[in-house]
């Protein structure tokens, strides 16, 4: 009897599908995700590996870029989501904090980029991780409150049409890590 095998699904299929099915323990699961990333971007610095913590620092903002857009274009969109669906805090508030991160981001990989035109001096080292302390903090605050607050009110409540398109989205391939 000839056995004909199903192709092996290709990888990330499970990731994608347990997006579709549910996309906010998806989204739960990129900001630990993002926070592993950023760990990995430390650690070159730390090892004084600027060129490795300049690419992973590239590709962390990539991922994280993609996040905030995905969020904003499907749960903190009015036109998607009836503003009663958000019972604890604003979609303003939201977006406030993804500037907020963005703009400590840039800084980052400005000081970053300055730190190596000067040569990495130990000083510089320094100013960089004061300002990632920052933004770490920022984002941890950011992510707890998404978990708590902004993905447990809508857990129930988004319309199933946007709820479907947002684990579509989730399920396109993220850019590569570097
Ligand atoms: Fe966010
Ligand atoms: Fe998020």
């Amino acid at each position: 009897m000839t056995t004909i095998k199903a192709p092996l699904p290709p990888d990330g299929y499970a990731a994608s599908m347990d997006a579709v099915l549910d996309p906010f323990a998806a989204l739960t699961e990129e900001h630990a995700e993002l926070t592993r990333l950023f760990a990995h971007h430390q650690e070159a610095l730390l090892d004084r590996d600027w060129a490795m913590a300049a690419r992973l620092l590239g590709g962390y903002r990539e991922r994280l870029y993609r996040h905030m857009e995905i969020e904003e274009r499907f749960v903190l969109d009015p036109a998607q989501v009836p503003a009663a669906a958000h019972q604890r805090w604003t979609t303003e508030l939201y977006r406030a904090e993804h500037r907020r991160v963005r703009l400590y981001l840039e800084k980052v990989d400005e000081w970053l980029t300055r730190a190596r035109h000067h040569g990495a001096p130990a000083g510089m080292l320094i100013g960089l991780l004061d300002r990632e302390r920052t933004l770490k903090h920022l984002l941890e605050h950011h992510h707890h409150r998404e978990e708590v607050a902004l993905f447990a009110d809508l857990r129930g409540s988004l319309p199933a049409r946007v709820r479907a398109a947002l684990g579509r989205a989730l399920a396109e391939p993220a850019p590569a890590a570097p």
